[in-house]
């Protein structure tokens, strides 16, 4: 008899290079609740698990279609009144195009993941932000292409730097990601930004990926689409229910493909890689076309509640010592900056809060920004008064933590 093989079965070595900081860190806070502590997630961005609810027309929609017999595989790309809602909310948006130039993904995350898979490769380069959402570096480096970080700065409300972006392209670039309005900062950018980052795209010839799963959430209201600037630009929108519609575990979003021709190539490798996974979610794609085509009134509470939480975070952070923190415009992030003394990591401070309090906050380096620099990120969605109580703990632990490491 063969003696049986004991050793530890090798994953790939791609592994390694996908991480996603964001759930990463939860094994940590179970440890801490283990210990006898009660953990306040402020990690994942969803609303659902602060108490929000999702419109009830949208969940009739998802019955409905359950009970009419929708439950088998959809088309790939998507059933066409879905593509269609989806194409007229886009138009809305300033962003015109036919419903085959839509695919309907397992959310935001599935487009973003078909977009890259079908335009990079080894040796290939994308732009993306610096904090970025980490599913970009992520994907990246499971496709095997380099993910080149261009500044967004603090001191300008977190505008990405143009004069950066453009020293920083190659011929191998493949890609400028833009995540407008912004996770992790909650940044909106102005006109001129935007302008300016479109033109890039346009002029060297690779799409913008135009992450604006947040654009419902501006507190001043819609965000139009970045295509409404140069709609015969190369740009592809992603966005999906999980947001604004307040449905994350349907798993349902969508990419549109704008209009010029120069992108026919890559709809259609998307189209094929989109094959391969027969669909999204069937039953939510009906939901979908409740949820575009429908009422919308939620939509004005949320942003409503958004900003309330955003000024008492705002408000709350800045009045600790050594820490500040740009305003949010979008969204329910904020990425505050706690100056660390030399040696310490934004990784030990965020750990540390967590074991001393309970509220589990995400490390800056998670997003990309320095380990050094004190950056970690905030999820506003608890009510206000629950939040309050969250900034008192993180002032004083912040007020002990860097009066023991200075002394
Ligand atoms: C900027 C950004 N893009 C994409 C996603 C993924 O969203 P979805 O649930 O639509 O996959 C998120 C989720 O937090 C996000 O913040």
């Amino acid at each position: 008899m063969s003696a049986r093989a004991t050793s530890a079965i090798p994953v790939a070595g791609r592994v390694g290079g996908f991480v996603y900081a964001i759930r990463n860190i939860v094994a940590e806070a179970r440890k801490v609740e283990a210990a006898g502590r009660t953990v306040r997630y402020l990690n994942i961005g969803d609303p659902i698990t602060f108490g929000f609810r999702t419109p009830p027309h949208m969940i009739e929609a998802v019955e409905r279609a359950m009970r009419d017999g929708h439950n088998g595989y959809a088309p790939s790309v998507g059933i066409l009144p879905a593509r269609e809602a989806v194409a007229a909310d886009c138009a809305r948006r300033g962003m015109p195009l036919s419903p085959d130039r839509v695919v309907i993904t397992a959310g935001t995350s599935e487009g973003i993941e078909l977009a890259l898979t079908a335009l990079a490769q080894g040796g290939d380069e994308v732009l993306i932000p610096v904090p970025t959402y980490p599913l970009y570096t992520a994907v990246l480096a499971k496709v095997g292409a380099r993910a080149v970080c261009y500044r967004t700065d603090p001191a300008r409300g977190w505008m990405p730097d143009i004069d950066h972006i453009r020293s920083l392209v190659t011929p191998a670039t493949r890609a400028l990601v833009v995540i407008d309005p912004n996770n992790p900062t909650g940044a909106t950018y102005s006109a001129a930004v935007r302008r300016a980052l479109v033109d890039i795209a346009d002029e060297h010839n690779f799409p913008l990926l135009a992450d604006e799963v947040y654009a419902d959430l501006a507190f001043d209201g819609p965000v139009p689409a970045i295509a409404s600037l140069n709609p015969d630009a190369p740009i592809i929108s992603f966005s999906s229910l999980s947001k604004a519609y307040l449905a994350p575990g349907w798993r349902t979003g969508w990419l549109a493909v704008g209009r010029t021709d120069r992108l026919d190539e890559v709809l259609a490798g998307i189209k094929k890689l989109a094959d391969g996974r027969l669909c999204s979610t069937g039953p939510m794609e009906y939901a979908l076309v409740a949820a575009l085509t429908g009422d919308r009134s939620h939509q004005q509470a949320f942003r409503l509640a958004l900003r309330q939480r955003a000024d008492v975070t705002h408000a709350r952070l800045n009045a600790i010592d050594g820490i500040t923190s740009v305003m949010p415009s979008a969204a329910f992030y904020a990425m505050p900056q706690v100056t660390l003394p030399p040696g310490v990591t934004d990784a030990d401070y965020v750990l540390a809060l967590l074991r001393a309090t309970g509220v589990l906050c995400v490390y800056g380096s998670g997003f990309g920004t320095a380990p050094a620099d004190g950056f970690f990120r905030v999820v506003f969605l608890a009510e206000p008064s629950e939040l309050s109580g969250i900034y008192d703990s993180i002032a004083q632990f912040t007020r002990e933590f860097l009066a023991g490491r200075t002394s």
